[in-house]
């Protein structure tokens, strides 16, 4: 018997990224081991931001074929695409009645979506962390993975819980969030940002081939040469990051030494850290290109995820329609 249950999210951005990997995707294979797990590909999350509807099927496809190619055992776990729950957005709008529009406006993602898109600043934008909390709450989920800038909205979803509680009786555990251990991944070219999708050269997708790897990581932005003390600029910084989350402790421990002597090498850290990368991400492009050989196949894992996370739904539904009056 499995312990706690899981839930977590990742958008459909397309092809997934080592960040996305370090960050959120290899965690989340390492916990079905652990725990009973959903895990969602949150296209209507995604939808709140300007997109191209013919673009979105193959973004999730991508997704999920990286997902897939990066361990995760849809036997082991339940792996779906949030819109093919409806129940989601109806659960969704049950909390929107407990959710306060005074808390939804401290929401920083929300403050720092609405500057980049002044001229979409849609109510789904708004509404996000509401739907964030449905789709945790639905399946009960005590454990949520995320990485330290959804805090907030856990938080969010948390108060949604103990108010429901509160006025309806006993019926939502309140999750807690699990911090993904890996430090954030920086862009390659810019390493003050986040590595992202949508910044040209910052990152390493997973199905990358081992020459682009290397091309890439031996461009990376670093500095003028090592400092014998004091802190790590931001490029030296994320190349370490990028070592402690692929290489073995021993590598590491090996180049912190070099760094604090003062006579660590770039041209000897970029090698060592693109071996490390190469050697994770080689058996995970194999698997890739065998999934994707059978494009059917995939859909078929996200329809079969998606029956038996609605069989769970479903009875969450029913037993809040109940408390909320709304059935006789
Ligand atoms: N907002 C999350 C992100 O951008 C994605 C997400 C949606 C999520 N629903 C979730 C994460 C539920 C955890 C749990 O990363």
């Amino acid at each position: 018997m499995k312990q706690a249950r899981v839930f977590s999210g990742i958008q459909p951005t397309g092809a997934i990224h080592i960040g996305n990997y370090v960050g959120a995707v290899r965690n989340w294979v390492r916990m079905t081991e652990r725990f009973e797990c959903f895990y969602c590909i949150v296209d209507l999350h995604a939808i709140t931001i300007p997109y191209e509807g013919p673009e979105m099927p193959a973004r999730v496809y991508e997704a999920a074929l990286d997902i897939l190619a990066a361990g995760l055992d849809p036997e082991k776990c339940v792996f779906f695409v949030q819109s093919y729950v409806p129940e989601h957005t109806e659960l969704c709008w049950y909390f929107n009645t407990l959710a306060s529009v005074g808390a939804l406006e401290r929401m920083t993602q929300f403050k720092e979506k609405s500057e980049q898109f002044r001229e979409n600043v849609n109510v789904g934008l708004f509404d996000y962390p509401v739907l964030q909390a449905a789709d945790i709450l639905l399946y009960k989920a005590g454990v949520v993975p995320v990485g330290e800038d959804q805090l907030q909205h856990l938080e969010l979803s948390r108060e949604i819980a103990r108010r429901f509680n509160g006025r309806f009786g006993d019926t939502f555990p309140e999750p807690k969030p699990e911090l993904t251990p890996a430090a954030r991944v920086m862009a390659l070219n810019e390493p003050t940002r986040k590595m992202s999708k949508s910044l040209t050269g910052s990152f390493i997708s997973l199905s990358e081939s081992e020459k682009e790897i290397r091309k890439k990581i031996g461009r990376a932005v670093t500095d003028s040469g090592p400092q014998a003390e004091g802190e790590k600029s931001p490029g030296v910084k994320n190349l370490f990051t990028l070592l402690a989350a692929f290489a073995p402790a021993e590598t590491v421990e090996y180049f912190e030494q070099q760094y604090q002597a003062g006579t660590l090498r770039y041209g000897e850290l970029k090698p060592a850290v693109a071996d490390a990368v190469v050697a994770e991400l080689n058996p995970i492009r194999e698997r890739r290109e065998q999934l994707a050989g059978k494009p059917g196949d995939v859909w078929e894992i996200l329809d079969a995820g998606a029956a038996r996370a609605r069989a769970v739904a479903a009875q969450t539904i029913v037993e809040v329609r109940e408390r909320m009056g709304l059935r006789r």
